[in-house]
């Protein structure tokens, strides 16, 4: 049995993390009482907690509200994350840190590979590559996984802000030309752990559910899946959804590495599913 410390563990991967039914026993720390922006602070409570693995979910995750404070964004998503890095190499364990598909720019017509040059195009996605570059930089013994889209239930997420909106208006607007894949916090969290158990080796995977989806498409899932298919949806171009930032329109991820150690995660639409029943 391991000793697995969870960096945020009240967000929502983290609080999922918490509760996985396993065998290794699970420890947690988050703000207010922990700040991975303050090396003073978060590398000697590492080092006393004595994990015998970290896993970092945590991160400033509020992609618009990036725009306007890139200070903190960059403090927490780059120097936090280094922080993290540090304490782990000073221990001598693994770290697995968690990245974003909007590390690349969306432009390809093809899914990105874990080896393709990233290109952020926002503040966000800038400091989260500045995060992964900042984890490897302090220690080698790291996995970065990218993921897209997460949502889990209980949680601040797409999908329940398409069920909010459609209880509130009975009728929606959702953006048809950006695509990803769906990433349930459920599938991902053993999927982490099954990268520990079968040793994968320290680099960058792609792990999200099988298959890819635009916004529109997605949201059409939720709806049906939760019993709402008889909500109108307007397909929209996002130039008609105003936001601060600009997301990657098809940042969407191949898992290749995760593959090859036999770790896939299943179609996003069985996961929409599960979603469903927990959150009825
Ligand atoms: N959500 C997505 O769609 C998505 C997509 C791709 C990648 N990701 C990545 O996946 C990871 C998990 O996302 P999530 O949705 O589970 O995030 P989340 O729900 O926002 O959880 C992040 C946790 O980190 C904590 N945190 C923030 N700043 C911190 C600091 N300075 N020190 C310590 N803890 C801090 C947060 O606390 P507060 O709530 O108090 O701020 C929160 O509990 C993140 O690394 C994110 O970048 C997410």
């Amino acid at each position: 049995m391991a000793r697995i410390l969870i960096i945020g563990h009240k967000g929502q991967l983290g609080q999922t993390l918490m509760n996985l039914p396993l065998e290794h026993e699970r420890l947690g720390i988050d703000l207010p009482e922990h700040d991975i922006t303050l090396a003073d602070d978060i590398i000697p409570t590492i080092l006393e907690l004595k994990p015998d693995v970290v896993i970092n979910p945590a991160a400033f995750t509020n992609v618009d509200a990036a725009e306007s404070d890139p200070d903190l964004t960059y403090r927490v998503n780059a120097h936090g994350a280094g922080n993290v890095a540090r304490a782990c190499h000073r221990l001598g364990i693994p770290l697995i840190h968690i990245s974003t598909n909007e590390v690349f720019d969306g432009t390809s017509d093809k899914p990105y590979d874990e080896w393709d040059q990233p290109h952020p195009i926002s503040t966000y996605a800038r400091s989260k590559l500045a995060g992964e570059n900042a984890v490897r930089f302090y220690h080698d013994d790291v996995r970065i996984v990218r993921i897209a889209w997460l949502f889990a239930p209980g949680g601040n997420n797409f999908p329940a802000k398409i069920v909010a909106a459609a209880d509130k208006h009975g009728a929606l607007r959702v953006v048809d030309d950006e695509f990803g894949n769906p990433t349930y916090a459920p599938d991902l969290a053993p999927a982490l752990f099954a990268l520990l158990e079968r040793q994968a080796p320290p680099g960058i995977y792609h792990l999200t559910n099988s298959g890819t989806c635009s916004r529109y498409e997605f949201a059409l899932e939720v709806l049906r899946q939760s019993g709402r298919g008889h909500i109108p949806v307007t397909p929209i171009p996002h130039s008609e959804w105003s936001r601060p930032s600009r997301p990657p329109l098809r940042a969407i991820l191949a898992n290749r590495a995760a593959a090859a150690l036999g770790i896939r995660l299943r179609p996003w639409q069985e996961a929409v599913a599960d979603w469903a029943r927990q959150s009825s």
